[in-house]
């Protein structure tokens, strides 16, 4: 650990890569905690129906956009959810029309909103090379799909037997493993950069698979990827706080009322947008690399995806801070990771 710790930090203001804000009272709800910290975020498509086509994401920006508090700036980046009948000219168009930035795989079932996924991953090679050709970035939620297989080795398993062989048919494809949560993808990604890039959620970094059964069934921990075990939780802090520029920030930020998450059969996500930069800019303090923060929250991502870095700055203080324990969401609440606390770092001055 670092001996000076710094009053403050100031940084280009970051984006978050990976977000999900629902939609209606949800989307109200959740949106400004994330545009409170964040100038851009890249929104996942999994809403019910999915977002497939340019005019569906069009209209879903517009939406995000109305939501936004006040005076915010805050700016969505669209992904087209793909399926087996995305066509190669519609993500093209998309792209063209800068309606959208990227696309999103997830294998058929693989997690929430996933059914409309691909179920056939060699069979979307055309849509593929279409990205390749365009330049456009894949990300991908990379998980085996078999309910069969055990869920701790659904990332190893996906990461060995699809994606190294599409990767080695798409030689020139941007692929973005997202929310990743094991050192060995880890190490893929380091082997196949720069055209390959790795997010990591703040969850990931601070809990591992023992916390979800932490004194008794802890549901508002239950996501997918599943936390994994210790060394994985280890080898993430580490890789993220490396300086590596093949790392960058993505929460994973999830929604989910309170009762779907306290279930016989709970939902899948944590909600994490109001908690992110402080828990991040926290992991960094304790593994002694402020100085890489901004590399990861503010740079690595933008210049993946080749657009300018944000112009502006964010503050973070060396200040405690307690954090909401939920957010109100109509007649009930959706409970915020790490709510409740006291986090050493808060968030302070944003300057556009
Ligand atoms: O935990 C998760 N929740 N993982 C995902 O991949 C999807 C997300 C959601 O949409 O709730
Ligand atoms: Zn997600």
């Amino acid at each position: 650990m670092s001996a000076a710790v710094p009053a403050s930090l100031t940084i280009r203001r970051p984006d978050d890569w990976h977000v999900h804000f629902r939609d209606g009272a949800m989307l109200a709800a959740v949106l400004p905690h994330t545009a409170a910290q964040f100038a851009r975020a890249l929104v996942m498509p999994n809403l019910v129906p999915p977002v497939t086509d340019v005019s569906a994401a069009r209209a879903y920006r517009e939406r995000i956009l109305a939501a936004r508090p006040e005076g915010s700036d805050f700016k969505p980046l669209m992904t087209c959810y793909l399926t087996d009948t995305t066509r190669p000219d519609e993500i093209e168009a998309g792209f063209a029309e800068q309606v959208w930035l990227g696309a999103k795989l997830y294998p058929a079932g693989a997690t929430t909103n996933a059914h409309h996924g691909v179920t056939d991953i060699a069979a979307l090679a055309p849509v593929l090379e279409r990205m390749e050709r365009i330049g456009m970035a894949l990300s991908i939620h990379g998980e085996a799909t078999d309910p069969a297989t055990d869920i701790f080795d659904r990332e190893s398993i996906f990461m060995e037997e699809t994606l190294l062989p599409l990767l080695k048919r798409h030689q020139g494809l941007k692929v973005v493993l997202e929310h990743i949560t094991t050192a060995e993808t880890l190490d893929i990604v380091r082997a196949h950069g720069p055209r390959v890039a790795g997010t990591i959620t703040p969850h990931h970094l601070t809990i591992n698979r023992t916390s979800i059964f932490q004194g008794g069934l802890r549901p508002h921990l239950y996501c997918l990827p599943v936390a994994k075990r210790e060394r994985h939780r280890l080898a993430l802090r580490k890789a993220a706080t490396s300086g590596e520029t093949c790392f960058f920030l993505g929460t994973d930020t999830a929604p989910h009322r309170r009762g779907d998450k306290e279930a016989a059969c709970g939902c899948a996500g944590l909600f994490v947008g109001p908690t992110a930069l402080q828990t991040y800019v926290q992991v960094f303090e304790e593994e002694g690399a402020l100085h890489h923060f901004e590399g990861f929250a503010s740079l690595n991502g933008p210049n993946f995806h080749g657009i300018p870095v944000n112009a502006g700055t964010i503050e973070l203080l060396r200040r405690p801070g307690r954090m909401p324990a939920a957010v109100a969401v109509e007649d009930t609440e959706v409970v915020v990771y790490r709510g409740g606390e006291d986090l050493p770092w808060s968030i302070g001055r944003v300057a556009a």
